[in-house]
């Protein structure tokens, strides 16, 4: 059953739900075209958000069902990827906790997108022991499946970061891989872990349209891909350019400068930015008007499939998607998890097999 197509593993925490136009060109702009191409598993962090929403289950649930109509509207496929529910893959635990002895405490609590988080969400110093725990578990979320590939956005970097040492360490302790192999040889040379690799989004980190900050659902510069045709329009409209005047230089740092490159054909946006840098006559509320058109182009599909998953037959297509995916999760993250326990001769019994 399982695909000769390289894999590729990546996932998104149920934290909220609400895609914007930067995890679109971020990320699942990537996935769309990678499923394709190779053998896709789609996490759902489920037990994740409980490192900081332990309290609240009844909105880690409803986010969990939200973040699988957000994929189905934005294309993503579950007849060709597999769509993984973290708390259903018991696998993942296991591997957490084996994988905990690999990785230096002092090396997870300088991890640099866990302390920009504790910053962000406010965590001060009462955050619980599960929160830079996830960063362990992320490893095993993506090394249980052994992918080649993970697909994601800038900010998740110095994780793959970690993931890629603990597959090195892993290898290199428990799979007899010699210390100068390159991590590209690891598989080959014997070693359990393929060593992954992230690959990064077209446009790592889309300005909002407030031209101050990346974008996110946090700070209010957004653009969802479930807003309707004129609330786009609107956002696009309110990016400010600062142009003195027509003929004034549009800055390659403004929003619309990069909205440009990622929303319009690539000729068409060459063309549009000679003619800033020329000093012609250029509006801007033409340039916004064709540029909002082509947002909207893009995600009129998605809104209108989102939609259909906002009812009583969505809502039960969601619950299978989500069923189905987990049998075919399971066997492989499990077969990952008896050849770890093998390399580190614990393989006493074999799951599902019983002892004699
Ligand atoms: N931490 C990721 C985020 O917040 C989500 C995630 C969990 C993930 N496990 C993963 C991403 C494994 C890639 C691979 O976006």
């Amino acid at each position: 059953m399982s695909s000769t197509k390289p894999r590729i593993l990546t996932g998104d925490t149920p934290t909220n739900t609400g895609l914007h136009l930067g995890h679109y060109v971020g990320s699942l702009e990537n996935r769309l075209k990678l499923q394709e191409e190779y053998d896709c598993y789609f996490l759902i962090a489920n037990v994740h958000a409980f490192t900081t929403l332990a309290e609240k289950p009844a909105d880690i649930r409803a986010n969990t069902l939200g973040i699988v109509k957000d994929w189905l509207a934005v294309g993503l496929d579950p007849e060709k990827s597999t769509f993984v529910l973290q708390s259903e893959i018991p696998a993942i635990a296991e591997l957490t906790f084996l994988f905990a002895m690999l990785i230096p405490f002092n090396k997870v609590m300088r991890n640099p997108t866990l302390k920009t988080e504790i910053e962000t969400k406010g965590l001060g110093d009462s955050y619980p022991f599960g929160f830079p725990m996830y960063a362990v578990g992320q490893c095993a979320d993506i090394l249980a499946f052994r992918p080649d590939l993970v697909p994601v956005g800038e900010d998740q970097e110095a994780h793959i970061e970690m993931c890629r040492d603990v597959a090195l360490k892993f290898n290199q302790m428990y799979s007899g891989v010699g210390n100068r192999v390159p991590a590209d040889e690891h598989h080959k040379a014997g070693g359990v872990f393929p060593v992954p690799k992230a690959k990064l989004g077209r446009i790592a980190r889309l300005m909002g349209v407030d031209g101050k900050n990346k974008m996110s659902k946090s700070l209010n510069n957004a653009i969802f891909l479930y807003d309707d045709a004129k609330t786009v329009q609107k956002k696009v409209n309110s990016i400010k350019t600062d142009r003195p005047t027509m003929t004034s230089p549009l800055p390659e740092e403004n929003p619309l400068s990069q909205f440009l490159d990622a929303f319009l054909p690539q000729e068409r946006a060459a063309q549009i930015k000679a003619d800033y840098a020329s000093g012609k006559e250029v509006m801007d509320g033409h340039i916004k008007a064709e540029v909002g058109a082509a947002i909207n182009a893009l995600i009129e599909p998605m809104r209108q499939r989102r939609a259909e998953l906002e009812t009583p037959a969505g809502e039960e297509k969601v619950l299978s998607v989500i069923r189905s995916g987990i049998n075919k999760a399971n066997a492989v993250a499990e077969e990952t998890l008896y050849l770890a326990k093998k390399a580190m001769k614990i393989d006493f019994a074999q799951r599902g097999v019983a002892v004699q």
